[in-house]
């Protein structure tokens, strides 16, 4: 049994009761990617791991690997060796016990379908049409999307278009949510403003994220600890802390001087990683 079908029967979800034991566990991670030029080794021996309703943010210069070890933990591809956990069982594919969201939401939603079914999509043929539309209802509630049911995607604005992917994998109710550079495509109002449904979201779920950005401050204000990648092919080079807490605010938190210690070091990180990369040719083999 899955923590999600747990989550469906009512049952305690299990690794709950131990929240220093690690949810998702990255093992040596190793990615290549072959294409016709050959063989390229993009991810080296990744390790990290995630603990229950921690909110880790992957940090790295453009082109490092981020996503391929986003789509790796996912399942939806498999990593070259190496392995991930979840709550101590190995991937062998696409899990219940994760939801998605991508940057690009006019992909992820159906423009035919009105913002509930969109929501419901992933629960159909799961549960019972009751308890189907209440977590739509609950998702809904917490995203702020009451009154725009029956709404089409299209209707509605680029930042509601994603508080509606952010209900969908809510709804799922897997343990862990994995996030794509998730705001990369609103005004920097809604962006904050999603960064911090997305807080609060971890907050009442207890859920576990995974959030990829490129945004230094938004992975310092977000995140309880930052991963960061670098060199080519990609190991990670430092994991830093953020000694936040849960409860953040955009202005307060931003203006402390632990924030602007933190911006420095990962900017700095960031910045080495980068030079690192453009200064070694990309690794393709002849295979
Ligand atoms: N399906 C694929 N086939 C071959 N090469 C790929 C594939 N997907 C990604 N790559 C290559 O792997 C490297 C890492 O790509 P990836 O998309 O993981 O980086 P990223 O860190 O997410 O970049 P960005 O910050 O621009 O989103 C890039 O050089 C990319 O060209
Ligand atoms: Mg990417």
């Amino acid at each position: 049994m899955t923590i999600a079908d747990h989550r469906t029967t009512g049952e305690t979800v299990p690794v709950a009761s131990d929240p220093a034991a690690p949810l998702v566990e990255v093992r040596g991670v190793s990615h290549s990617y072959t294409t016709k030029a050959g063989s390229r080794e993009v991810l080296r021996n990744i390790s990290f791991s995630v603990k229950p309703r921690e909110f880790v943010c992957i940090v790295g210069p453009s082109g490092v690997g981020k996503t391929t070890i986003l789509r790796d933990i996912a399942g939806l591809q498999a990593a070259t060796s190496g392995e991930v956990r979840v709550a101590g069982t190995a991937l062998a594919g696409p899990s219940n016990d994760i939801g998605l969201v991508f940057q690009d939401y006019s992909r992820s939603l159906m423009p035919w379908m009105s913002v509930t079914d969109n929501v419901a999509l992933p629960l159909r043929g799961r549960m019972s049409r009751t308890e189907r539309d209440g977590r739509v209802a609950s998702a809904l509630l917490e995203v702020g999307l009451v009154g725009h049911e029956e709404s089409r995607p299209w209707q509605l604005s680029g930042g509601m278009q994603q508080r509606v992917a952010i209900a969908r994998a809510l709804a799922f109710g897997a343990p862990v949510l994995l996030m794509d550079e998730p705001f990369a495509s609103v005004d920097a109002q809604t962006r904050a403003d999603l960064e911090d449904l997305a807080l609060r979201v971890r907050n009442d779920t207890g859920q576990a994220v995974i959030l990829i950005t490129h945004d230094i401050d938004e992975a310092i204000y977000l995140a309880d600890r930052i991963v960061v990648l670098g060199g080519r092919p990609a190991s990670v080079v430092e994991e830093i802390e953020v000694p936040f807490g849960p409860e953040r605010q955009q202005l307060v938190t931003k203006a402390l001087p632990e924030f602007g210690r933190l911006r420095a070091r990962v900017h700095r990180l960031i910045e080495d990683a980068s030079r690192a990369m453009t200064g070694s040719m990309p690794a393709v083999e002849e295979s």
